[in-house]
Protein backbone atom coordinates (compact mmCIF):
# COMPACT_ATOMS: atom_id res chain seq x y z
CA UNK A 1 0.00 0.00 0.00
CA UNK A 2 2.83 2.54 0.57
CA UNK A 3 3.06 3.68 -3.13
CA UNK A 4 -0.61 4.41 -2.70
CA UNK A 5 0.19 6.31 0.24
CA UNK A 6 2.83 8.11 -1.21
CA UNK A 7 0.99 8.83 -4.19
CA UNK A 8 -1.98 10.19 -1.87
CA UNK A 9 0.48 12.26 -0.52
CA UNK A 10 2.42 13.45 -3.48
CA UNK A 11 -1.32 14.84 -4.99
CA UNK A 12 -2.38 16.30 -1.45
CA UNK A 13 0.64 18.09 -1.56
CA UNK A 14 0.97 19.14 -4.72
CA UNK A 15 -2.73 20.59 -5.23
CA UNK A 16 -4.51 20.41 -1.73
CA UNK A 17 -6.72 17.73 -2.95
CA UNK A 18 -4.89 14.08 -2.03
CA UNK A 19 -6.12 11.64 -5.19
CA UNK A 20 -5.43 7.96 -6.04
CA UNK A 21 -7.21 5.79 -8.32
CA UNK A 22 -6.88 2.29 -6.53
CA UNK A 23 -7.77 2.99 -2.34
CA UNK A 24 -9.82 0.03 -2.08
CA UNK A 25 -9.78 -3.04 -4.02
CA UNK A 26 -12.34 -4.26 -5.66
CA UNK A 27 -13.06 -7.37 -3.25
CA UNK A 28 -13.35 -5.08 -0.27
CA UNK A 29 -15.65 -2.32 -2.56
CA UNK A 30 -17.89 -5.65 -3.17
CA UNK A 31 -17.47 -6.45 0.68
CA UNK A 32 -18.72 -2.77 1.59
CA UNK A 33 -21.18 -2.35 -1.22
CA UNK A 34 -23.06 -5.88 0.25
CA UNK A 35 -23.28 -3.98 3.79
CA UNK A 36 -24.08 -1.00 2.73
CA UNK A 37 -27.32 -2.66 0.77
CA UNK A 38 -28.02 -4.48 3.73
CA UNK A 39 -28.08 -1.62 5.74
CA UNK A 40 -30.98 -0.14 3.29
CA UNK A 41 -33.11 -2.81 3.34
CA UNK A 42 -33.23 -3.12 7.15
CA UNK A 43 -33.73 0.67 6.73
CA UNK A 44 -31.05 1.27 8.90
CA UNK A 45 -29.29 4.20 6.50
CA UNK A 46 -30.91 7.47 7.88
CA UNK A 47 -31.15 10.63 6.16
CA UNK A 48 -28.04 12.60 7.56
CA UNK A 49 -27.99 15.61 9.48
CA UNK A 50 -26.25 19.12 9.61
CA UNK A 51 -24.02 20.69 11.84
CA UNK A 52 -23.31 19.23 15.76
CA UNK A 53 -25.02 19.54 19.35
CA UNK A 54 -27.29 22.15 19.73
CA UNK A 55 -26.91 22.96 15.69
CA UNK A 56 -27.81 19.57 14.22
CA UNK A 57 -30.41 19.98 12.49
CA UNK A 58 -31.90 17.86 8.95
CA UNK A 59 -32.90 20.04 5.95
CA UNK A 60 -33.43 17.63 2.50
CA UNK A 61 -33.20 20.75 0.55
CA UNK A 62 -29.45 21.32 1.35
CA UNK A 63 -28.15 17.43 2.02
CA UNK A 64 -30.41 14.31 0.64
CA UNK A 65 -28.33 11.43 1.27
CA UNK A 66 -28.63 8.58 3.69
CA UNK A 67 -25.96 7.12 6.16
CA UNK A 68 -25.10 4.61 8.71
CA UNK A 69 -22.11 4.94 11.03
CA UNK A 70 -19.45 1.88 10.61
CA UNK A 71 -18.22 0.65 14.27
CA UNK A 72 -14.30 0.36 15.27
CA UNK A 73 -15.83 -3.27 17.08
CA UNK A 74 -17.02 -4.60 14.14
CA UNK A 75 -16.71 -8.51 13.41
CA UNK A 76 -17.61 -7.95 9.93
CA UNK A 77 -14.71 -9.18 7.54
CA UNK A 78 -15.12 -6.45 4.57
CA UNK A 79 -15.13 -4.04 7.69
CA UNK A 80 -12.15 -5.33 9.54
CA UNK A 81 -9.86 -5.15 6.26
CA UNK A 82 -11.24 -1.46 5.78
CA UNK A 83 -10.20 -0.68 9.10
CA UNK A 84 -6.80 -2.18 8.69
CA UNK A 85 -6.18 -0.17 5.68
CA UNK A 86 -7.65 2.97 7.67
CA UNK A 87 -5.10 2.23 10.32
CA UNK A 88 -1.86 1.19 8.04
CA UNK A 89 -2.76 4.97 6.28
CA UNK A 90 -3.13 7.08 9.91
CA UNK A 91 0.46 5.19 11.18
CA UNK A 92 1.59 6.53 7.76
CA UNK A 93 0.50 9.73 7.79
CA UNK A 94 1.54 10.59 11.19
CA UNK A 95 5.06 8.77 10.62
CA UNK A 96 5.70 10.14 7.31
CA UNK A 97 4.30 13.80 8.24
CA UNK A 98 3.49 14.12 11.42
CA UNK A 99 0.13 14.37 11.12
CA UNK A 100 -0.90 14.06 14.62
CA UNK A 101 -4.07 12.27 14.09
CA UNK A 102 -5.33 10.32 17.04
CA UNK A 103 -9.15 9.18 15.86
CA UNK A 104 -11.13 8.70 13.26
CA UNK A 105 -14.83 7.86 12.25
CA UNK A 106 -16.63 6.70 8.95
CA UNK A 107 -20.08 6.34 7.85
CA UNK A 108 -21.32 4.58 4.78
CA UNK A 109 -23.15 7.41 2.27
CA UNK A 110 -26.09 6.17 0.20
CA UNK A 111 -27.34 9.23 -2.75
CA UNK A 112 -30.44 8.07 -4.16
CA UNK A 113 -31.33 9.21 -7.84
CA UNK A 114 -31.73 13.00 -7.28
CA UNK A 115 -29.60 13.57 -4.14
CA UNK A 116 -27.10 16.13 -3.41
CA UNK A 117 -25.03 17.82 -0.99
CA UNK A 118 -24.89 21.52 -1.41
CA UNK A 119 -21.65 23.64 -0.87
CA UNK A 120 -20.48 23.50 2.82
CA UNK A 121 -17.41 22.83 4.89
CA UNK A 122 -16.97 19.72 6.81
CA UNK A 123 -15.44 21.34 10.10
CA UNK A 124 -18.04 22.77 12.60
CA UNK A 125 -18.15 26.03 13.47
CA UNK A 126 -17.41 25.40 17.33
CA UNK A 127 -15.08 22.21 16.97
CA UNK A 128 -12.22 22.08 14.82
CA UNK A 129 -11.64 18.50 16.02
CA UNK A 130 -11.86 17.03 11.87
CA UNK A 131 -8.31 17.56 9.99
CA UNK A 132 -8.43 15.63 6.94
CA UNK A 133 -11.77 14.75 5.34
CA UNK A 134 -11.58 11.31 2.98
CA UNK A 135 -13.80 9.91 0.38
CA UNK A 136 -13.86 6.63 -0.85
CA UNK A 137 -16.22 5.54 -3.96
CA UNK A 138 -17.85 2.64 -4.68
CA UNK A 139 -19.62 2.96 -7.91
CA UNK A 140 -18.25 -0.01 -10.29
CA UNK A 141 -20.50 1.55 -13.70
CA UNK A 142 -19.97 5.28 -12.86
CA UNK A 143 -20.10 7.10 -16.20
CA UNK A 144 -19.86 10.38 -18.02
CA UNK A 145 -23.22 11.82 -17.44
CA UNK A 146 -24.23 10.06 -14.28
CA UNK A 147 -23.66 13.17 -12.28
CA UNK A 148 -22.85 12.76 -8.68
CA UNK A 149 -19.56 14.22 -9.00
CA UNK A 150 -17.92 15.92 -6.35
CA UNK A 151 -17.32 19.62 -6.78
CA UNK A 152 -14.16 21.59 -4.40
CA UNK A 153 -14.07 24.85 -4.18
CA UNK A 154 -9.95 25.94 -4.61
CA UNK A 155 -9.17 30.00 -4.08
CA UNK A 156 -8.18 29.85 -7.79
CA UNK A 157 -9.96 26.51 -9.50
CA UNK A 158 -12.40 24.33 -8.89
CA UNK A 159 -12.23 20.85 -8.99
CA UNK A 160 -14.39 18.11 -10.13
CA UNK A 161 -13.89 14.38 -9.42
CA UNK A 162 -16.15 11.36 -10.43
CA UNK A 163 -17.18 8.72 -7.79
CA UNK A 164 -16.24 5.99 -9.41
CA UNK A 165 -15.10 2.89 -7.72
CA UNK A 166 -11.80 2.41 -5.84
CA UNK A 167 -11.43 5.85 -6.10
CA UNK A 168 -10.30 8.22 -2.58
CA UNK A 169 -10.04 11.79 -1.85
CA UNK A 170 -8.83 13.68 1.07
CA UNK A 171 -8.36 17.25 1.49
CA UNK A 172 -7.99 19.36 4.71
CA UNK A 173 -11.90 19.34 6.39
CA UNK A 174 -11.80 23.01 7.55
CA UNK A 175 -9.97 24.40 3.81
CA UNK A 176 -12.31 23.91 1.16
CA UNK A 177 -15.77 24.23 0.60
CA UNK A 178 -17.12 21.31 -1.90
CA UNK A 179 -20.29 19.77 -2.73
CA UNK A 180 -21.97 16.69 -4.29
CA UNK A 181 -23.82 17.34 -7.58
CA UNK A 182 -27.35 16.14 -8.18
CA UNK A 183 -27.24 11.88 -9.27
CA UNK A 184 -28.75 10.34 -11.88
CA UNK A 185 -27.89 7.44 -10.33
CA UNK A 186 -27.46 5.33 -7.14
CA UNK A 187 -24.09 6.68 -5.52
CA UNK A 188 -22.22 4.94 -3.07
CA UNK A 189 -19.69 5.79 -0.63
CA UNK A 190 -17.55 5.79 2.68
CA UNK A 191 -16.50 9.09 3.55
CA UNK A 192 -14.89 9.73 6.90
CA UNK A 193 -12.58 12.25 8.65
CA UNK A 194 -9.39 11.63 9.82
CA UNK A 195 -9.02 13.79 13.69
CA UNK A 196 -6.97 14.99 16.27
CA UNK A 197 -9.13 14.82 19.28
C1 LIG B 1 -19.56 14.88 3.00
C2 LIG B 1 -19.18 15.13 1.59
C3 LIG B 1 -18.58 14.27 -0.58
C4 LIG B 1 -18.77 13.09 -1.48
O1 LIG B 1 -20.11 13.80 3.29
O2 LIG B 1 -19.31 15.77 3.84
O3 LIG B 1 -18.85 16.24 1.29
O4 LIG B 1 -18.19 13.11 -2.58
N1 LIG B 1 -19.15 14.10 0.71
O5 LIG B 1 -19.49 12.16 -1.13
NI1 LIG C 1 -18.32 17.35 3.00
Amino acid sequence: MNLIFEELIASYLDSGVGQSCDFLSSELSDGLVLNLAGHEMKNDMKSAGIGQNEDFHKDLTYRKDKIHWLETTTSNSSERLFFELIDLWISYLNQTCYAGIMKSEFHYALYEQGSFYKKHLDQFSKNDSRVFSMIMYLNANWKEGDGGELVIYKENETIKIAPSLGRMVFFDSGKYEHEVLPTSVTRMSITGWLKRS
